[in-house]
């Protein structure tokens, strides 16, 4: 093979090359794309002809020829597959991603109701110096009843339906039904002066109707120190109502039974009309004060525990309190 014939070969190779390239790079829809692999990549193409036409070569030039030639091979097969598949995101389906398109607004979650309501609350007594503190949903019957001055045989216990967790070494836990048993806790654990509301879950082995959950939170409050009366038990709950229902809002305290207060009250805010009871408060028996070790003529204390979804209801007018768990979102974004 003469000299001009290798430079002849090994331009076309080059030629071919840039030919290539140029239309892929013009090919802008995917019937161009499919036509530039037909012409240069098909079987009858023009790097498979250039190929083919390899054996008139002498054997020195089929070499050279030949390994340019499968190198710009491997060049446009790649440059082809990176093409088809910009192509096909370019027309991707619904649901993947499409960067062309102006940004949308995300969804954002938001805090539950009842996570709205106790923080409310919890916020409002935490300005008149009462700390938050937290404590166990599965309980020991020592403080969910025992210490509350619920003895086992005592009727009071009717008043909470309870679910017992079931337990090889342990016939004494349950799921506690109110968050009162966090007096005791708080008590056992701390001297006094005591100021606490105690926010949390709770549960009642009952079934379920428009204003009874088998869960639901409650916010108990408790508060111990020398010289605590009922007319302090009554101006921090005026102010609680002043706080979370208005100034105008009128409250209404009657006498109630709760075995771990003595006098036992429960507050009523004025509802459409009538009263609506919000919470039941007492001052703290003394059997209470002195199951957790505290000298009962020394100290005296309030305490009262209210339903933070009850307080909800009331404040959005919601007329069933099985909307709070049912997972909504038509009811949940509504807050
Ligand atoms: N634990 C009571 C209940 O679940 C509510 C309650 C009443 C709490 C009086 C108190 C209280 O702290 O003093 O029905």
């Amino acid at each position: 093979m003469t000299e001009t014939q290798d430079t002849q070969t090994s331009e076309s190779v080059e030629e071919l090359k840039s030919a290539a390239v140029a239309a892929l790079n013009s090919a802008d829809s995917s019937e161009k794309l499919e036509a530039w692999r037909v012409e240069f990549m098909g079987r009858k193409g023009r790097l498979t002809s250039l190929l083919r036409g390899l054996g008139s070569f002498a054997i020195e030039d089929r070499k050279i020829v030949g390994a340019a030639a499968n190198r710009l091979r491997g060049e446009l097969e790649s440059l082809y597959e990176d093409r088809e598949s910009d192509s096909k995101s370019s027309q991707a389906p619904v649901g993947s991603i499409d960067i062309t398109l102006p940004g949308r607004k995300p969804a954002l979650g938001g805090l539950h109701p009842s996570t709205q309501m106790i923080r409310e609350i919890t916020q409002a007594f935490n300005e008149m110096g009462f700390q938050t503190i937290e404590g166990p949903e599965v309980e020991l019957e020592k403080y969910n009843f025992d210490m509350l001055n619920i003895p086992a045989d005592h009727p009071a216990r009717d008043q909470w339906d309870t679910i017992w967790v079931d337990s090889d070494t342990h016939d004494d836990v349950l799921l506690r039904t109110h968050t009162s048993p966090m007096q005791a806790r708080v008590m056992e654990e701390n001297d006094p002066p005591i100021r606490v509301v105690v926010p949390g879950k709770c549960y009642r082995y009952e079934s379920t109707d428009a204003t009874h959950e088998w869960h639901f939170n409650q916010v108990e409050g408790l508060a111990v120190d020398e010289g605590i009366t009922l007319a302090d038990l009554k101006g921090t709950l005026y102010e609680f109502a002043r706080r979370v229902f208005g100034a105008n809002r009128k409250v209404r305290f009657r006498c109630d039974y709760f075995p771990f207060v003595e006098p036992g009250v429960d507050m009523s805010i004025d509802w459409n009309g009538g009263w609506m009871e919000i919470m039941g408060a007492g001052m703290v028996h003394p059997k209470v004060l002195e199951n957790a070790g505290y000298d009962s003529s020394k100290y005296t204390g309030f305490a009262f525990g209210m339903g933070p979804e009850r307080i909800s209801m009331l404040r959005n007018e919601i007329t069933d309190i099985r909307h709070f768990f049912s997972n909504d979102l038509r009811f949940l974004t509504q807050f």
